[in-house]
């Protein structure tokens, strides 16, 4: 607005400027006249931009039908039907409580981390390619949202290693919201659930822990699987693993159809000492995984990205 109203008292300088055309003599007026049209065609037309701008400001569209939610009575479309948990909400709870019962404890992720959690203290090296995979949004400051749960294992090891002097394991499971730098597209959304798993004891082994994976997807799917594994590369972890299981009957899997659901692997040993924890005395094992692909699949649904599309014809459906 200041701005048109500056460009209007340009104008009118310029033309009172013009007007003063006639006290010149004759054979300079044709060389003054030039020079201020080209003056007054250069504000003219920065005026027409400024006014266009304002215009189209004013042509975002407005809801008229909003209300004002005052004095008159609320319209019937505004509706009072209650809304209800999301469908990921309720799945992310059935996993944590599955976990609890196998004896997790449970500590939540964070939405903003630092450089060090997200990459350091996961024995990712300096400039390594490996951090590419993970690389997603900064904020000004450097914070970073993290790209996995995996950010919290060194919170969740110096928070209960206490019980290793004790003689009892480190187990637990973060689950949290995580950002990726993604091509959108029906399994990949850039923002989704994990849900992480930490065990430590002095004798625990890889054995173990397709123990424990097997034993989670059974009880999540509520039958029996087929588990699977492959060689994975994780900086985090020294062997890595990718866990597959076989995909269940009544989702429509065929024998020899196979599912990956997560990265796992043993505790590096930098990870635990960057810990304060003995990687001569201790091991351990852990594994991430996305709660969106586990809830896609119970469900039979073919697209990720409703999760997040706050469709209420999808909600609806969980209610
Ligand atoms: N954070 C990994 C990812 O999102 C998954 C993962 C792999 C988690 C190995 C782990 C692990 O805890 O040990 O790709």
């Amino acid at each position: 607005m200041e701005k048109l109203e500056k460009l209007k008292q340009e104008l009118k300088k310029i033309n009172a400027e013009a007007a003063s055309v006639k006290d010149l003599p004759v054979e300079k007026r044709a060389e003054f006249g030039r020079k201020i049209n080209a003056k007054k065609q250069e504000v003219l037309a920065k005026l027409a931009e400024a006014e266009k701008a304002l215009i189209d400001v004013a042509a975002e569209p407005i809801d008229v039908t909003a209300w004002s939610g005052t004095n008159e009575a609320m319209p019937e479309f505004y509706s009072t039907e209650l809304g209800s948990k999301h469908p990921l909400m309720t799945e992310l709870n059935r996993v944590v409580e599955i976990y609890q019962m196998m004896g997790f404890e449970v500590m939540e992720s964070r939405q903003l981390d630092d450089e060090f959690h997200m990459f350091d203290s996961l024995n990712f090296a300096k400039e390594h390619p490996a951090r590419d995979g993970y690389d997603t949004f900064r904020t000004e400051e450097g914070l970073i949202p993290p790209a996995h749960t995996s950010t919290m294992q060194h919170r969740a090891l110096k928070k209960y290693k206490y019980k290793l002097e004790q003689g009892e394991p480190v187990a637990v499971v973060v689950p949290g919201r995580v950002y990726r730098n993604e091509d959108v597209d029906a399994t990949h959304e850039h923002t989704f659930y994990q849900c992480e798993g930490i065990f430590v004891s002095e004798n625990c082994t890889l054995g173990n822990m397709l123990g424990v994976l097997r034993e989670f997807f059974e009880r999540y799917y509520e039958q029996k699987l087929e588990i699977r594994t492959q060689p994975g590369y994780f900086p985090f972890t020294e062997p890595s693993v990718e866990f597959m299981i076989e995909k269940p009957k009544v989702l429509g899997g065929k024998k020899g159809d196979w599912l990956e659901m997560l990265g796992c692997g043993m505790i590096h040993p930098n990870v635990l000492k960057m810990a304060g924890i003995d990687p001569n005395k201790y091991h351990g094992f852990a594994w991430g995984g996305g709660i969106d692909r586990l809830v896609l699949l119970r469900y039979g649904l073919g697209d990720i990205r409703v999760f997040e599309s706050g469709n209420l014809n999808f909600l609806r459906e969980f209610n």
